[in-house]
């Protein structure tokens, strides 16, 4: 087996600080920023030439982002981020009065508020299902499907962002739809991770390109089910609010910085000149060593969320962490040890959440185990 070397020179990182949280804002590479810069100049040398190039470029792009994503591109729609895709989704699904949406309490913050947003809007509630982090699949599957009943919407990660767990989607899907539950997959970490990830069927699928795949800030995309593909809308009414076609009527959302949906597929390419598939196994390797690292320096462990997704780990924190002043320690780690790293919990139980890259070494997360006990031990 070929060993591919860390390539950070791909990026433009700051070579001085460590890395080591791609999972939060992602990281994009030199070369889609040049592909943006080339962009932007020329939209700046002729604005008009360039919003009537728009529509057309964004169907390029739209449709290299579906192929990507290997779903149907009459269902697929862009969407800054899955923020956004959530919000859509919820906007679009009947929610009758007195049913239920149902979490786990893996969900994402602003998932959670956006449900709660539309439940007090239509006289609804919210559950919270509680799933232990070691749940494995079939468990997880259980739990949820007995609070299916009374439901009219299941929202679920595919990779949970706190606990970095991978839940068991096509399952789920499954058992809603023989409850007659929508569901809405909540997949912002699934590009690049998890091939195909909107193959389960569900009524609503979102995710990220510019978290795992390197594309610019706010790109994602939503995949619709054809029966909702009508009567989805795009968050801001614009121009194409007649538009017949579901791709179409997200793609003009008046003026707008539409580059870095244009960009997106640069980074795609570079992925797949990363050789993508040979190294996402190779990062596996990388995070497993250097979580290992980063926890025997803190005498803790690596949690084990027996399912956990290929570039993510979460370590144990030492009990005498104080996670209340989260913000603060992150930015101590940043400025003090040039580190970035975030926080997270379940439960009462605290961990540092580690995301390896292509430009990461196990050099990376040696430094930061030798680092980290000035400021955490
Ligand atoms: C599971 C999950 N859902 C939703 C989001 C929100 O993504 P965005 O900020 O792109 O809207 C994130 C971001 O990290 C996430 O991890």
């Amino acid at each position: 087996m070929t060993v591919l070397s860390p390539r950070p020179d791909l990026w433009t990182l700051d070579p001085d600080v460590l890395h080591l949280n791609h999972g939060s804002y992602g990281a994009v590479p030199r070369r889609t920023q040049e592909v943006m810069a080339a962009l932007r100049a020329e939209m700046d040398a002729n604005p008009m030439a360039w919003f009537r190039s728009v529509a057309d470029q964004l169907t390029a792009s739209r449709l290299a982002l579906a192929a990507y994503l290997e779903t149907d591109p009459a269902g697929f729609a862009l969407v800054p981020n899955a923020s956004a895709g959530v919000t859509a989704a919820l906007a679009t699904l009947p929610i009758p009065a007195g049913s239920r949406l149902v979490l786990t309490d893996h969900a994402y913050g602003a998932v959670r508020y956006a449900a709660e947003r539309f439940a007090t809007a239509r006289g609804a509630t919210v559950l919270n299902v509680s799933i232990p982090l070691e749940a494995d699949d079939d468990t997880v599957v259980a739990l949820m499907a007995a609070e299916l009943d009374g439901a009219s919407v299941l929202i679920v990660d595919q990779i949970t962002s706190g606990t970095a767990k991978v839940f068991p989607i096509d399952a789920l899907v499954t058992a809603a739809h023989e409850r007659n539950v929508a569901v809405v997959v909540d997949g912002a970490h699934a590009p690049g991770l998890i091939d195909a990830p909107a193959s389960a069927g569900a009524d609503f699928w979102t995710g990220n390109f510019h978290k795992w795949p390197a594309s610019p800030r706010a790109t994602a995309g939503l995949v619709v089910a054809e029966r909702w593909r009508r009567a989805t809308m795009p968050l801001i009414v614009s121009w194409s609010e007649y538009d017949e076609r579901l791709p179409e009527r997200f793609d003009m959302q008046g003026t707008y910085d539409y580059v870095p949906w244009i960009a997106a597929p640069e980074s795609l390419r570079v992925l797949a000149d990363l050789d993508w598939p040979t190294r996402r196994p190779q990062l596996t390797t990388l995070i497993e060593e250097g979580a290992g690292l980063v926890a025997k320096a803190l005498h803790t462990g690596v949690a084990d969320v027996i399912h956990p997704p290929a570039t993510m780990r979460l370590v144990e924190l030492p009990a005498s962490v104080d996670l209340t002043v989260a913000e603060a320690l992150k930015t101590r780690i940043s400025q003090e040890l040039h580190a970035e790293i975030t926080f997270t919990g379940y439960g009462n139980r605290k961990f540092i959440r580690l995301s390896a890259h292509a430009y990461n070494s196990l050099d990376d997360f040696r430094k930061l185990s030798e680092r980290l006990p000035r400021v955490l031990a």
